[in-house]
């Protein structure tokens, strides 16, 4: 429809501004959303309004942006496509004003009943691009006694549109970027590498530090946690040095028993033992001018430790089965989740291999001392694996995402990954769920859990919740529990009565 002369200087400059704003600014389109939604709202002078999206099953309608006093709750909510009056505008493909809620057969009171906010009149107008409805901006309760005009239909109709369209630019915007991220990670992936994420300053700056190590030719132990990403740290420091080109040789030094380790390792001549039916090279000469990972490198038995420390010493080696030296030049990388320290005093660990090794030490942290990673892991690995299941998750519910942030991550990026995998199996898009990750912890509760707002049931809704959580970390052993609690057992077990826990 186009503006008619009824629309005013105010309104014609505001949609300018919107017009502008949606062509300028794509990186963040939910607040874009909530800006047009806002304007529309002040435009005609309603007292709520909300967004709502259809679902890629086109079965339901979400609440993308919902604004007024009962903004939050409602945002909770999924309509269906055949109830109330934003499924009849998806329907019909058609504008409304109702300006008697109360007495229309196409209203649905099952959001007002639930939120307790009242709706007397309203505006709701399709968001259309190319003649399809892909969503409803809904407006509620027009300020003054005589309800929504005609003219105020049409300036929501025409900012309805500039949302739809701001909203699918800002979709393929996403999916162009999305695509280029999975073919640098495909391209990556080819040549055997990893992609790296890093959001948090921890990180950061261990990339930092791989950055100026990566140019020497010193060894580097790193160490960590199982499940941090010490391979992928090795691999950086491979690719940010000048070896990039060059080969990448990685060895499970955990993998494999002595004697094949050795081969594995250094190679062997024709005949050196028995199943040695032919030469074999070895990953040392594999790796010639680039870089060798070493990992698990605390479990390199005590004879080959000896061998390896010749060769960081001296760049040579004799391959199993002959005398001939051989010299190669390789960059070694060395990692290990284990107490190296304490195998070095327990003399399961050679000392000067130790120091030799340790010459750059990288200590990589775990991940709930990152958690500004989380967002973004979770985020990259839900669309690695949207692409494995076939699904197309948009990202995770509120309360799956807090849930994530909330739980302490033993196994680390490995056990996070794990998750979501798990989760794109079992759950249903667009978003994962929290029952979907099916993590073994009750989170912390949110401001939305506390009905009852007097500061006692507060307290005591979090007591249940932080004492319950205990109690799983301790498989309801009472008496651990009340240990790690610092109260006594007896006051523990009155506690689980009064604010009735209960093993799940
Ligand atoms: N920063 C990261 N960004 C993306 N993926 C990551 C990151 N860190 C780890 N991962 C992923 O987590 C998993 C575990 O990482 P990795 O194998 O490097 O851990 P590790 O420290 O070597 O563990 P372990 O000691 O058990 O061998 C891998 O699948 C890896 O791709
Ligand atoms: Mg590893």
């Amino acid at each position: 429809m186009t503006p008619s002369k009824t629309i005013d200087t105010d309104k014609l400059n505001a949609l300018i501004e919107i017009n502008t704003l949606i062509n300028s600014n794509y990186s963040d389109v939910n607040a874009l959303l909530a800006y047009i939604l806002e304007s529309a709202m002040r435009l005609v002078e309603g007292e709520a309004s909300s967004l709502l999206l259809v679902d890629s099953d086109k079965k339901t309608l979400r609440f993308e942006v919902a604004l007024g006093p009962k903004g939050l709750e409602a945002k909770k909510f999924v309509v269906r496509m055949d109830e109330g009056i934003a499924g009849w505008v998806v329907k019909n493909n058609r504008s409304l004003i109702v300006n008697d809620v109360a007495n229309d057969p196409r209203y649905s009171p099952a959001v007002q009943k639930s939120t307790g906010y009242e709706t007397r009149n309203m505006l709701a107008v399709p968001m259309r691009v190319k003649n399809e409805c892909i969503g409803v901006i809904e407006i509620l309760n027009k300020e003054t006694e005589a309800g929504f005009t005609h003219a105020d239909l049409e300036v929501i109709e025409i900012l309805a549109n500039q949302a739809a369209i701001a909203y699918q630019n800002a979709q393929h915007y996403q999916r162009s970027r999305d695509e280029i991220a999975i073919l640098q990670d495909q391209i990556a992936t080819d040549r055997g590498y990893h992609t790296l994420i890093a959001r948090s300053p921890v990180i950061l700056e261990k990339l930092d530090i791989v950055e100026r190590v990566a140019k020497s030719d010193s060894s580097v132990l790193i160490l960590g946690e199982s499940g941090v990403g010490k391979e992928l740290f090795a691999e950086q420091l491979h690719l940010k040095s000048d070896r990039a080109g060059r080969p990448f040789v990685r060895v499970n030094c955990a993998a494999l028993p002595e004697g094949l380790l050795e081969s594995e390792l250094f190679g062997h001549v024709k005949g050196a033992f028995t199943d040695a039916v032919s030469n074999r090279k070895g990953r040392f000469e594999m790796a010639d001018t680039g870089t060798i990972f070493l990992d698990e490198i605390g479990d390199l038995p005590l004879s080959l430790q000896s061998k390896l420390l010749r060769v960081i010493q001296n760049k040579s080696f004799e391959k199993v089965g002959s005398s001939d030296t051989i010299t190669v030049d390789v960059r070694i990388v060395a990692a290990t989740n284990r107490d190296i320290e304490k195998l070095v005093e327990e003399q399961k660990f050679r000392s000067d291999l130790y120091y030799r090794l340790n010459v750059l030490p990288l200590y990589v942290p775990p991940l709930r001392q990152r958690i500004e990673d989380i967002p973004e892991l979770a985020q990259f690995f839900l669309k690695k694996f949207n692409r494995e299941v076939k699904k197309e998750f948009l990202g995770f519910s509120e309360g799956a995402m807090s849930a994530i942030l909330a739980y302490s991550w033993p196994g680390n990026i490995r056990e996070l990954e794990n998750t979501v995998e798990r989760a794109c199996v079992i759950g249903k898009p667009p978003y994962v769920r929290e029952e979907d990750l099916l993590l073994n912890i009750r989170s912390m509760p949110d401001n939305n859990t506390y009905t009852d707002k007097s500061l006692k049931s507060v307290l005591n809704l979090f007591k249940k919740h932080y004492i319950q959580k205990v109690l799983e970390e301790n498989e309801w052993n009472q008496t651990s529990a009340a240990g790690v609690l610092d109260i006594q057992r007896t006051y523990l077990s009155r506690l689980i009565k009064e604010l009735e826990i209960k093993e799940k």
